[in-house]
């Protein structure tokens, strides 16, 4: 993407060993966010090509990892762009990318899937239905969100969680991505936003494009 720089890694497995060691966990979780995922980076296409639906937004990025999408609505003129994410390291490479594009992003590390829809202008997700317990908590939360009328932007490269028919396609793209992360080169990867049909009220708003 070449509007963003951002701080990558080139292979997630010795990575992953490294922060096992240094954690003396069994286990690290993932690192997610040295990557920027078919869903990221789908979004920050579609945000960046349309600057008009977010210039002037509170812009809310759910599981944000590397911060992809907020830094390409920030770039795309958000008044302000939060990226969320439970990991801690997201939160300090959030700070790294935000720097390396000098752009201005507020970082949280918290969970907000048991609480109310945020005070936010729109809630974009990318790749957010990679595993079954996250996407069961997930899509309720952003159902609840844009029945409140704050749209959502959803991106996902066809996980077996998401549930596609929910939704409706609003672009896609062929994302490049590695054989190491996803084994493809490439990912044909959707934006979405619910369907009218999934259980929404009239309070929930389209995205401005
Ligand atoms: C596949 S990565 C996607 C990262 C980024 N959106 C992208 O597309 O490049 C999924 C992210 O979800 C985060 N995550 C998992 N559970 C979460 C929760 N309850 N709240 C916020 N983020 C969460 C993980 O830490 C990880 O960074």
């Amino acid at each position: 993407m070449p509007e963003l720089r951002l701080y990558l890694a080139d292979e997630i497995f010795p990575l992953w060993r490294t922060l096992d060691a240094e954690s003396g966990e069994v286990e690290a979780s993932l690192p997610f966010w040295a990557f920027a995922w078919a869903g990221g980076q789908t979004v920050a296409r579609y945000l960046l090509d349309r600057p008009t639906g977010v210039k002037g937004m509170r812009v809310l990025d759910l599981a944000a990892g590397s911060g992809i999408s907020a830094l390409a609505a920030a770039k795309a003129g958000a008044s302000e762009s939060i990226a969320v994410d439970v990991d801690p390291y997201s939160t300090e490479v959030v700070a790294l990318n935000a720097c390396a594009n000098s752009l201005q992003i507020t970082a949280w590390r918290r969970d907000l899937l048991d609480s109310e829809p945020p005070d936010v202008d729109l809630v974009v997700a990318g790749d957010v239905c990679y595993e079954q317990p996250m996407a069961a908590r997930v899509l309720p939360w952003l159902r609840r969100v844009h029945t409140s009328g704050i749209p959502v932007l959803l991106a996902d490269p066809g996980r077996a969680y998401f549930p596609r028919a929910e939704f409706r396609a609003l672009a896609e793209y062929d994302i490049p991505t590695s054989r190491d992360l996803e084994d493809a080169e490439v990912k044909r990867t959707g934006v979405y936003e619910f369907t009218s049909s999934s259980p929404t009220t009239e309070a929930a708003r389209p995205f401005p494009s």
